[in-house]
């Protein structure tokens, strides 16, 4: 159990501050300008989200958004070519009925512990403010998704951030603490390490008070999912995207499972903002990516049987890797710079992730890419590696 616990800088008395955004914000706007009179109140502090690259050319290896490198089920196709009809004139379900039944079916839940929003951000999104926003702080690890500061300060929300421990893991017993929720991503990300279901379980036990999100977006990699215990805990919300596992990212489809109280807080969230967050296309090429569990198990299994192969590879050539329950690895090289690997990987059209905060800065994290995909980056590393003599490591991360 870690023994430091970092409190954001927020309000000048409280210790809790509005949200600082951590290192992946956006400073100006595309057209440099940081405030304008035009502007409602408190536009110009928000710290907005930077999304990973996505290059508008070919010809990249791209292992930086942790994208699914296999198509989308061919059912999930096949209904979204079918629903491109003169029917698009419609207004979509704005309930999303028929795929809200097709979750809770797979999950063992009725339709009303299902919530459905554009992409797992959009479900998130909604929590924070309608779950999340208390008079006590919120805790989630100090490494973590780079979405949640920016949902803090959009809305207000006071948080606390929890160390991880030195083997960059979570130890539930550092959030036994008073809080206004608890957020965990499991598996972690950028991380990639996942708590036991137990863990989870001892978690929730001590923390009954308040609402506990878990971020779910890579659990299917190999991580236990927490949507087994809803039953036994009526605070407790399960995230879920079809952007990572189902191949769907472009799609834009999330959803989170809950106690019908949890979810009727996040439906009066989205109908005070929009009633249709998913379109025709959306909601039954998700219904149908939901379904074909078969593809799922393929596409998994492919993805986890890379990772490993990679993990090995990369070890052998200096590499340390965190044991990775996703569909990425966060690693870093004994003597090298991973601001340096990131820039001689882009060279070679391979797009790695790298992030700023002090405690990560010397690693990468990398998606899971095809197996010729990640054959092409040990190729590359190795080519990188033997073109220079080792460098001192000037960074400790
Ligand atoms: C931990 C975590 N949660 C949620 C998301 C959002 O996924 P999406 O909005 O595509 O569903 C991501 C995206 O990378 C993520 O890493």
């Amino acid at each position: 159990m870690s023994n430091t616990t970092t409190v954001s800088v927020a309000g000048p008395s409280q210790g809790v501050k509005a949200p600082s955004g951590g290192s992946e914000v956006r400073a100006a706007t595309s057209v440099g300008v940081t405030s304008s009179p035009f502007w409602s109140t408190g536009i110009d502090r928000l710290k907005a989200y930077v999304p990973g690259e996505q290059p508008q050319s070919d010809g990249w290896v791209k292992l930086n958004t942790n994208e699914c490198p296999y198509p989308p089920s061919p059912l999930a196709l096949a209904a979204i070519r079918e629903a491109t009809s003169e029917k698009l004139r419609l207004y979509p379900d704005p309930n999303g009925t028929a795929l809200k039944a097709a979750i809770g079916k797979q999950f063992g839940l009725g339709s009303d512990h299902v919530f459905l929003g554009n992409g797992s951000d959009e479900v998130l999104g909604h929590a924070f403010l309608g779950l999340l926003k208390h008079e006590l702080p919120i805790l989630y690890p100090d490494i973590s998704y780079s979405f949640y500061p920016v949902w803090c300060g959009l809305y207000g929300i006071a948080y606390k951030l929890v160390p991880l421990n030195a083997e960059f893991g979570v130890d539930v017993a550092d959030y036994a603490q008073p809080n206004g929720g608890i957020v965990l991503p499991n598996p972690n990300a950028p991380t990639g390490t996942a708590l036991s279901l137990e863990a989870l379980r001892t978690l929730l036990q001590a923390n009954r008070q308040s609402v506990v999100l878990i971020d779910e977006a890579y659990v299917d990699f190999g991580a236990q999912s927490a949507a087994a215990l809803i039953p036994e805990f009526d605070n407790l919300l399960v995230v879920h995207t079809l952007s990572k596992s189902r191949a769907l990212a472009g799609l834009r489809v999330g959803f989170a499972l809950g106690h019908p109280t949890l979810i009727e807080a996040l439906a009066r969230v989205k109908d005070s903002f929009n009633s249709y967050p998913l379109d025709r296309l959306a909601l039954v090429g998700a219904q149908a990516a939901i379904e074909d569990t078969a593809y799922l198990a393929q596409l998994t299994s492919a993805v986890i049987h890379s990772r490993d192969w990679l993990i090995a590879e990369l070890a052998g050539l200096g590499f340390d890797t965190l044991p990775s329950q996703a569909n990425f690895i966060f690693t870093r090289h004994a003597n090298r710079l991973a601001a340096t690997l990131l820039a001689q990987l882009r060279e070679q059209k391979i797009l790695v992730r790298h992030f700023t905060q002090a405690r990560i800065a010397n690693h990468l994290r990398i998606s899971i890419g095809t197996q010729a995909e990640c054959e092409l980056l040990v190729q590359a590393l190795q080519r990188i590696l033997a073109a220079q003599p080792d460098q001192k490591n000037e960074v400790s991360a």
